[in-house]
């Protein structure tokens, strides 16, 4: 429905389109959105009269001024962060990644915030399944300050670990008087960005504790819509006492918040059968059915017809009516037809009170998700913690781990063999070792995308929390191999799990952006003109601006490359030819031609490759235009 605007314009027929270096403009799609659903509201130049859209919608404006919902000092400026386009990329890092080539997870180190915005164009619309374990605002966490206008360039002064100023950047103590705004400022924008990137069946769930739940609630209604919210789970955190406090908190909260309820809701899993539940059925009478446990064949009078209310005699000869203020949950016919069966119990002596017989064999596939997550079934705070020093070899290298139980937990409900997952509030990584693992035991294909900051961690080996994430994947990944294999099994040949992630950082992008505010006088102009004869960022690699080309024309940074040598030119070609990229300079008419005898849909190319040559720019448009090229740009 939306025509992305991922191309500037061009004066020239002749001459193609150049690809825009900014990341989705999501104002813009919203926008094109509503006048394809209502085109009589576009007024003259092209923007929304409100007037029309008013009456266009007649009954269901609300017009009263008093409005229900969450207000904040800050909340206006977190729609412009939404809409400020991101102009950095991700750069992928071969070397710090496992099986490069054959896996289709994804570490990306960065600001989630800008790496949310990159990722809009290629993964609207794929998540099955976002986790994510913000700060809770307690006071002593790290918030990361986004700056609507000059987001990025904060990331880039973080990176380098002091501000413009040269302060450091400090942790939401409660004694600023914007403790629960700037919070909020921080969380807004990227759920708003997280919620695009969900699947219509797909389903986000939220770690938080007391501090922010109230606030977080509001704040999931109404970027999601109220009627989208799930359910609030209960998490046992801990089971030890803590004398320290007035109350022991041992419980903290995960909300869920689905895209689409009803479609959630159809595609929701059960639990599988637990051990527990499994030693609960038993055959005392030695049924040729198997194993059976028993339900009550009684229940409240409530709602009960006639027929629920009979005598009943037991083997022993007792005389039984249904107890007081009860009847039997069937039918009298249903009943005799359940005794013939030999599906009514009325105990060994058979003169208890009947109860039905449930086979193990006839069970439903699962059980009903609670909302209440006990320690023992999903660990605890002090369990995860115990679990990442053991997979770190006794070291201690991060405060705060979920248990990847927990995690799992989440995943078995709401994900299918081959969904996305994404967790941009990664940490130590406990996402994709749930993942791993339950692929693992299921044989799935689940894959993970985590976003995670390079906060520091004052930890000698793994400098920074992005690092202490990758090696606990890897740590993780060779776990798996061990195990199974009784050696380091990496690679994914002969395996169907994906054995691998591959890592990406952000940084700035790749091509210089035009700066429209920059000052308009002569000498400026002239700097800045003389600044883009060569466009490109000094240092960066083909592999560099290919992903970044990639990832702003909507491909997913794991889809297939390959390498192509034509007419003695290097070219990339992208979803086995739905994109050619030429990186090369000096262009010829040959490699055009090999190109577009490719036939491939899209063709991305340097501007420089054509090294000033406009009649060899026109003959490629001309040349890609007979072969059926739908879309041919520059860089
Ligand atoms: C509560 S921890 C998550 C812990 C994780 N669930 C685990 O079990 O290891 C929150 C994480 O989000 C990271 N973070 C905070 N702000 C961020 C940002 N703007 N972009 C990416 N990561 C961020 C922090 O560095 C921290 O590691």
């Amino acid at each position: 429905m939306t025509k992305h605007a991922d191309a500037l314009p061009t004066t020239d027929a002749h001459a193609p389109e150049r690809l825009d270096p900014r990341s989705q403009d999501i104002a813009a799609d919203k926008l094109a959105d509503l006048l394809y659903v209502f085109p009589e509201i576009r007024s003259e130049g092209g923007g929304i009269d409100f007037e029309r859209l008013r009456l266009a919608l007649g009954e269901a404006v609300d017009a009263g001024k008093e409005r229900f919902g969450l207000v904040w000092p800050g909340k206006a400026d977190c729609f412009k962060t939404i809409q400020r386009p991101s102009m950095g990329t991700l750069r992928p890092c071969p070397e710090a990644s496992v099986n490069w080539d054959a896996t289709e997870n994804l570490i990306i180190e960065g600001d989630n915030l800008e790496v949310l915005k990159l990722l809009q164009k290629s993964y609207l619309g794929k998540v099955k399944m976002v986790y994510i374990d913000p700060p809770y605002n307690t006071g002593s966490d790290f918030i990361y300050p986004d700056n609507f206008s000059e987001s990025l360039q904060t990331y880039l002064e973080y990176t380098g670990q002091v501000d413009a100023e040269g302060r450091k950047f400090g942790t939401n103590t409660d004694t600023d008087g914007r403790f629960h705004s700037k919070w909020l400022n921080m969380m807004y924008p990227r759920l708003y960005l997280a919620r695009n990137l969900l699947r219509n069946d797909g389903v986000m769930f939220v770690s938080i504790d007391q501090n922010e739940l109230a606030a977080l609630i509001c704040m999931l209604h109404e970027i999601f819509g109220e009627e989208h919210f799930v359910a609030t789970f209960v998490w046992e955190k801990r089971t030890t006492r803590e004398n320290r406090r007035v109350f022991s908190f041992n419980h903290e909260y995960v909300l869920c918040v689905a895209r689409e309820k009803t479609a959630f809701e159809r595609a929701r899993n059960l639990l599988p059968l637990t051990e527990d539940v499994r030693r609960r059925y038993a055959n005392p009478d030695n049924d040729p059915r198997g194993p059976w446990q028993s339900v009550s064949l009684n229940a409240q009078a409530g709602h009960a017809t006639r027929d629920q209310f009979y005598s009943i005699t037991t083997p022993g000869g007792r005389l039984l009516e249904a107890p007081p203020g009860r009847c039997w949950t069937v039918t009298k016919s249903r009943y005799d037809e359940l005794v013939a069966d030999n599906r009514v119990w009325f105990g060994a002596a058979g003169n208890n009170v009947p109860r039905e017989k449930c086979f193990e064999s006839e069970a439903k596939d699962g059980l009903t998700p609670h909302t209440l997550w006990t320690a023992d079934e999903v660990g605890t705070n002090d369990s995860a913690k115990k679990e990442l020093i053991s997979i770190f070899e006794g070291e201690e290298v991060f405060d705060t781990p979920k248990p990847p139980s927990l995690i799992r937990r989440m995943l078995e409900i709401a994900t299918d063999d081959e969904d996305l997952v994404l967790d941009f509030f990664a940490g130590s990584g406990p996402t994709a070792q749930a993942v791993l693992e339950l692929n693992r035991d299921t044989g799935g294909k689940r894959r993970f995308i985590l976003v995670q900051l390079p906060e520091e961690t004052g930890h000698e080996r793994y400098r920074t929390i992005a690092e202490v994430c990758t090696e606990r994947v890897r740590r993780t990944l060779t776990r798996l191999g061990t195990e199974e294999d009784g050696h380091l099994a990496l690679t994914a040949e002969g395996c169907r799990e994906d054995r691998g992630f591959r890592v990406y950082k952000l940084a700035e992008s790749n091509f210089k952006p035009w700066q429209a505010d920059r000052p308009k006088d002569g000498q400026s102009l002239i700097e800045h003109m003389s600044g883009h004869v060569e466009h490109m960022l000094r240092g960066r690699s083909a592999e560099d601006l290919l992903y970044e080309i990639l990832l702003k024309s909507g491909f997913p940074l794991t889809t297939l490359v390959e390498t192509l040598d034509l007419a003695g030119k290097t070219v990339f070609r992208v979803a086995g030819g739905a994109l050619l990229v030429c990186l090369d300079r000096d262009l010829t008419l040959d490699v055009i031609r090999e190109m577009a005898r490719l036939k491939p849909e899209r063709v991305v190319c340097l501007d420089s490759g054509f090294a000033g040559n406009d009649q060899l720019k026109a003959n490629a448009v001309l040349e890609f235009r007979d072969r059926g090229v739908t879309s041919f740009r520059t860089v």
